[in-house]
């Protein structure tokens, strides 16, 4: 059995990747850091982070009276990630970055995505709403897909760099 704070914990988690992952792409957007054939695959991506930010939310808010969830715990945890993923890119771009490393950092925010999903769908088990398990595996295969497209953007930047 899974602590129920930790199961708020990987909640958390994965809702506050979903801020990074939206925040990240603004970013390197507007430090001019994306060229315009990245922008076009990445701004569908950015806009399926929103959703699937706002399915768990609403979801989450759903059970969590039922399951028993701490939302105040849920959402610091939340916050608190999406600040060190913020941190991370800072430190990943240093000072001169260019449109490769923006790319590859974005493979490192969606890999640890597809991970924190991966994680958390092997504990869906410990809450009862099947509703729950569902969404976290079908954005799972989103996040596949996500890692697949940043990763494709990667491989086709550095043969034109
Ligand atoms: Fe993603």
């Amino acid at each position: 059995m899974v602590k129920k704070e930790l199961l708020e914990q990987k909640i958390g988690e994965v809702i506050g990747l979903e801020i990074a992952a939206q925040k990240s792409v603004q970013e390197l957007m507007s430090k001019g850091l994306l060229k315009s054939e990245h922008e076009k695959k990445l701004m569908p991506m950015k806009e399926e982070a929103n959703k699937q930010q706002q399915e768990m939310e609403d979801l989450i808010n759903e059970i969590a009276e039922d399951e028993g969830f701490n939302l105040r715990n849920i959402n610091s945890v939340s916050e608190e990630t999406a600040q060190k993923a913020a941190k991370m890119m800072e430190t990943y771009l240093g000072q001169d970055p260019d449109t490769q490393e923006a790319l590859e950092f974005l493979c490192l925010a969606e890999g640890a995505e597809v991970t924190h999903y991966e994680v958390l769908s092997s504990i869906t088990k410990e809450v009862k709403s099947r509703k729950f398990g569902n969404k976290v595996r079908g954005i799972l295969k989103e996040e596949q897909n996500h890692l697949e497209t940043c990763t494709k953007l990667a491989k086709q930047n550095i043969s034109k760099e």
